[in-house]
């Protein structure tokens, strides 16, 4: 029988590619559904098992699909095309899966807007607001490390693709944390960039497993020095004069840092990028900081790629623009925002550590070291995300952040006050009743 997303009659590969596209568009197909057997496809739709395992290839190569082996292919978690909403939270449900600062940690956006200077900006003017380059050099450049300028890009996940772009080509290997924020997974996905998984503990990338993803033939490592989402590890010094050192066998490796917390992260930034590391990339978010919509992201990085990434955005967007950078800048020199920052970097600590002691107070082992969420393992993530809804609370599923790490469940605290925190972690606990918590193993 010819599959629902298949309406119409396929020709050719790309009939196919764009009839699971356009599945995937509307909605009909959704993450993680399986897709039919090469075979079985050809069959129903009156098609070779070539084009069909060609068209397969096709929307793997663009990370639209993911092949499990045996278990066969699958719509991918973030397919890299415009999707319906995954699933509204139904009404009543509280919402702890955005990963958003909150809205009253944040900075005050009028102030700021009637601060800035809108003298008009032409073409060929330099791509960087010249009073915003302290601040770059301040947030971005790693410690001990000189660069004369840094650059400015469009958040945090953009300086990682235009980074990764600059040096990776289509099947490349890139090593990456696992558990890793689910975009950059998806990111990599889409670039047709082979992720090798990094264990990972609250102190960071394990350097014996990124030795070995290194031996594997990474060419590039992303790494979230602190904040890392989804668990909240930070790098420990002891761990950073190891991750160094391994690094230290493979120069010619890029290492690309994403700062996406900067000083809201509630610990200290560390660095994995030394002075002779020869190619770089330090990228520093506002995103968290001052607010997701103010996406500016401040990025030190070696001539060469600095260079690379300026030459490729003056073909494309051209720079980030001057208004939005003024009103960042706006927002930075304000006397109140350092006090700011830092109550909020507070405020995010206090209530992580809030669920966080709840938790283990029943028994749980949870994750959050940093950032704004909780990374809660599980049995299996299903079962848990289902009672938590019934109770009131709609996590985010681990699996989208997972390669091969176990299961988990992502709560974001970042909004919610300690009652609510209270009542949060007594609902995670029955929750977690009946055998679906995970035991072993707070190492993700
Ligand atoms: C690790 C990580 N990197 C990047 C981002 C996105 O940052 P930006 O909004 O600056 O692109 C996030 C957002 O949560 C994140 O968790």
């Amino acid at each position: 029988m010819v599959p629902a997303f298949l309406r119409g009659q396929p020709r050719s590969a790309r009939d196919l590619v764009d009839a699971i596209e356009r599945a995937v568009a509307t909605g009909t197909l959704r993450a993680d559904d399986r897709l039919p057997p090469v075979r079985e496809l050809a069959d129903a739709a009156g098609l070779a098992p070539n084009t069909v395992a060609a068209a397969y290839r096709n929307l793997n190569r663009r990370g639209v699909v993911v092949g499990r082996g045996r278990a066969g292919t699958f719509i991918a978690a973030r397919p890299p095309i415009a999707t319906p909403a995954a699933h509204a939270v139904p009404a009543g449900v509280r919402d702890v899966s955005t990963g958003s600062p909150d809205p009253a940690l944040l900075c005050p956006l009028r102030p700021a807007l009637a601060r800035i200077d809108t003298s008009i900006v032409l073409y060929g003017a330099d791509p960087v607001d010249a009073a915003l380059q302290p601040w770059a050099q301040r947030w971005a450049v790693p410690p001990g490390v000189t660069v004369p300028r840094c650059g400015i890009v469009g958040g945090a996940l953009d300086g990682v693709e235009r980074v990764l772009l600059t040096h990776c080509r289509a099947g490349d290997r890139v090593a990456v944390e696992d558990p890793a924020y689910a975009s950059v997974l998806a990111l990599l996905g889409a670039l047709g960039l082979v992720a090798l998984p990094v264990g990972i503990d609250d102190e960071g990338p394990r350097p014996e497993r990124l030795r070995a993803a290194l031996h594997q033939g990474a060419t590039a490592a992303v790494v979230t020095p602190r904040a890392q989402n989804p668990t909240g590890a930070v790098l420990s010094e002891d761990r950073q004069a190891a991750l160094l050192a391994v690094l230290a066998e493979h120069p010619d490796v890029l290492v690309i840092e994403d700062d996406h917390a900067g000083p809201v992260a509630g610990g200290p930034r560390r660095s994995i990028i030394d002075a002779d590391r020869e190619r770089w990339a330090s990228i520093a978010s506002v995103a968290k900081s001052l607010g997701p919509d103010l996406r500016v992201a401040f990025l030190a990085a070696d001539p060469v790629t600095l260079d690379r990434v300026e030459g490729r955005q003056q073909l494309g967007t051209g720079w980030v623009s001057h208004l939005l950078q003024r009103t960042v800048l706006a927002m930075l020199t304000d006397p109140t925002t350092e006090d700011r920052l830092a109550r909020a970097a507070a405020a995010y600590t206090a209530r992580r550590r809030r669920l966080l002691d709840a938790l283990a107070d029943g028994g749980v082992a949870a994750s959050g070291r940093s950032g704004l969420n909780v990374w809660v393992p599980v049995a299996a993530e299903g079962p848990v995300l289902g009672e938590l809804t019934r109770r009131g609370w709609w996590a985010r599923p681990g699996e989208p952040y997972r390669i091969a790490s176990g299961p988990a469940v992502r709560v974001s605290v970042a909004a919610l006050g300690h009652a609510d925190l209270d009542e949060l972690a007594a609902d995670l606990l029955a929750s977690l009743g009946h055998g679906n918590a995970r035991t072993h193993g707070r190492v993700c």
